[in-house]
């Protein structure tokens, strides 16, 4: 699936994404825009909703035994980056690797925008409506209608 995103047209074929996200077993819900280069890597689970628009070179990084929602109408900008887990090196100097790995699930809530090259980390939950501004690292949960942005994001307004 993620060498034929590469080299599918930038906002066409959206049936033909669709299927293929399908066929690679996300939950995909109806008039879902893909756009070019999108790569899911990993085994855990990812939903995107209805009507959520995914950009270009977005990326899902799901650990073993994780998840990822993004609910209807939620927008994953351009090379942004949603990630679950993190497989940390032992005092031996092995890594632990797959559902070893610490993994929890993050939620996009409703309408929320995560703008271009921001990154998502594990465990977080952005609440529904929320902006987190291009370029920001979200380490904490999101209010809903909260405009959040840098590094580590920081709360700049609220959006009602
Ligand atoms: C979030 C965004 C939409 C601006 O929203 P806005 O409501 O117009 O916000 P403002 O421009 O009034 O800025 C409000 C404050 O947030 C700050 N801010 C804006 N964008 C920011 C960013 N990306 N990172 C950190 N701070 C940011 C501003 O500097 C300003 O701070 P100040 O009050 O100290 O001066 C915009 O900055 C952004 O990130 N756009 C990304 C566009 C994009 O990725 N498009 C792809 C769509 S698919």
């Amino acid at each position: 699936m993620n060498l034929l995103m590469e080299i599918l047209p930038n906002s066409g074929f959206q049936n033909m994404k669709a299927f293929l996200f399908r066929w690679a077993g996300v939950k995909v819900g109806k008039d879902v825009e893909i756009f070019q280069g999108v790569k899911v890597q990993g085994t855990g689970e990812l939903e995107l909703g209805n009507k959520v628009f995914v950009g270009h070179e977005a990326l899902f990084m799901l650990n073993e035994g994780s998840k990822i929602i993004v609910e209807d109408e939620a927008i994953i900008s351009s090379r942004a980056i949603v990630v679950t887990g993190f497989h940390p090196i032992t005092p031996t100097g092995t890594r632990i690797l797959s559902r070893e790995g610490t993994t929890s699930q993050i939620v996009i809530g409703k309408g929320c925008s995560v703008l271009t090259a921001c990154v998502i980390l594990p465990g977080v939950s952005v609440g529904e409506m929320s902006i987190v501004a291009a370029g920001a690292t979200v380490t904490k949960d999101v209010e809903p209608y909260t405009l959040v942005g840098g590094c580590p994001a920081k709360f700049i307004k609220n959006l009602r």
